[in-house]
């Protein structure tokens, strides 16, 4: 029952395709999961990073003009085992990003402290809706211990509405408070339980504030993971210097926009040297531009978030631009253009 559920969206997903880019020129489908006996192909790589699709991470905001189904694939907010209110506020600096950037700023900082119903909540209430979008969904969690990781997995297996799985390994395990993806191992320990507990693609998305990504990518793929997300925020702090407060209520936040994007994209380049298995790069990325960016440092595909806040419609803008970018390099493919920006290539 739940591998029909799977299948029928990728079936629509791949109609969708052949219409929408053979008549356009270049082929812009990934298959984000090669190596899974379900594959993950996207129509084309742009996707909605998790926690900022609409404005509430759920699609609040997203309107019948917005069309879902044209984009890779969307990554709604992350759900955790149990209901999260969230983070005292403020939970965003600044408020707006809209007017923020329109006035030429571009520090982002956001703690929200994963606001959501709970993975119960979501798996009966919010995920069996997303099949009205007609699109490629990822679902995303996170989990405090290794046997929740399993748990929460086991439980998703028959959840609908989606066509893979995002693992959000920016969470602290509670035996210890470190983070899954500060640590090879409990990255190797969460991705294998997850593994074992789904056949759906599976995807670590890992935390960019390590003195070395190498070692964290390469054991998330031999545990199995079918790619990777690189990355999730930049740990960080803005004091008001009139209020001599710090601007988040959680005082610390994660950094995410334009700050972060050549962090995350020397991330990507790393990382897409050391694994076999493909790389989703994430972090900055408003334009079409900075998408062939991550491509040409050797990502297969891109996620785009805090742009999103700018501008909900931001992934589609997005998405023509990459889409001129790739036709005037006479590219055939994207398999031909990922990584082809790096000098040297050592896999
Ligand atoms: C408001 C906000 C909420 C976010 N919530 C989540 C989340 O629930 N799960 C997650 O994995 N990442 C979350 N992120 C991180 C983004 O998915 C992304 O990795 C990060 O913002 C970098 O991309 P960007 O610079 O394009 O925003 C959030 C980011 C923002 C700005």
């Amino acid at each position: 029952m739940r591998r029909g559920a799977v299948n029928q969206p990728l079936q629509r997903m791949t109609r969708e395709t052949s219409n929408i880019e053979s008549v356009t020129g270049p082929d812009l489908s990934v298959d984000l999961a090669p190596n899974n006996l379900h594959h993950l192909r996207l129509a084309n790589p742009v996707m909605i990073a998790s926690g900022t699709f609409g404005y509430d991470g759920y699609g609040r905001g997203i309107t019948q003009d917005m069309q879902l189904g044209r984009l890779g694939a969307v990554v709604p907010k992350t759900f955790t085992r149990l209901p999260r209110e969230g983070n005292p506020e403020p939970r965003w600096y600044p408020k707006s990003f809209r007017e923020a950037w329109e006035a030429g700023d571009t520090l982002f900082l956001n703690a929200i402290g994963l606001t959501n119903p709970g993975i119960e909540a979501g798996l009966r209430d919010v995920t069996p809706t997303w099949d009205d979008y007609r699109a490629t969904v990822l679902l995303s969690f996170s989990a405090d211990s290794v046997d929740e990781f399993a748990e929460m997995t086991a439980m998703a297996d028959q959840g609908t509405g989606f066509q893979g799985i995002e693992l959000n390994l920016s969470c602290p395990n509670v035996e210890d408070g470190s983070l899954f993806s500060h640590s090879a191992e409990l990255t190797a320990q969460a991705v294998a339980a997850v593994r074992r507990s789904t056949k759906l693609p599976v995807i670590a998305k890992l935390a960019p504030n390590v003195p070395d990504i190498t070692p964290i990518a390469r054991s998330a793929a031999d545990a199995g993971a079918d790619a990777l997300t690189i990355s999730n925020t930049m740990p960080a702090l803005h004091i008001d210097t009139q209020t001599r407060q710090p601007v988040l209520g959680n005082i610390t936040g994660g950094l995410s926009g334009p700050g972060l994007r050549p962090i995350s994209l020397n991330l990507v380049y790393q990382a897409s040297k050391a694994v076999n298995v493909p790389i989703i790069g994430v972090g900055g990325i408003f334009s079409g531009e900075h998408a062939a960016e991550y491509i040409l440092a050797g990502a297969t595909a891109v996620q785009i978030g805090s742009a999103n806040l700018v501008g909900l419609s931001a992934p589609w803008r997005i998405l023509d631009e990459f889409k001129s970018w790739v036709a005037a390099t006479g590219a055939a493919s994207i398999a031909e253009l990922s990584g082809s920006g790096r000098p040297e290539v050592s896999v």
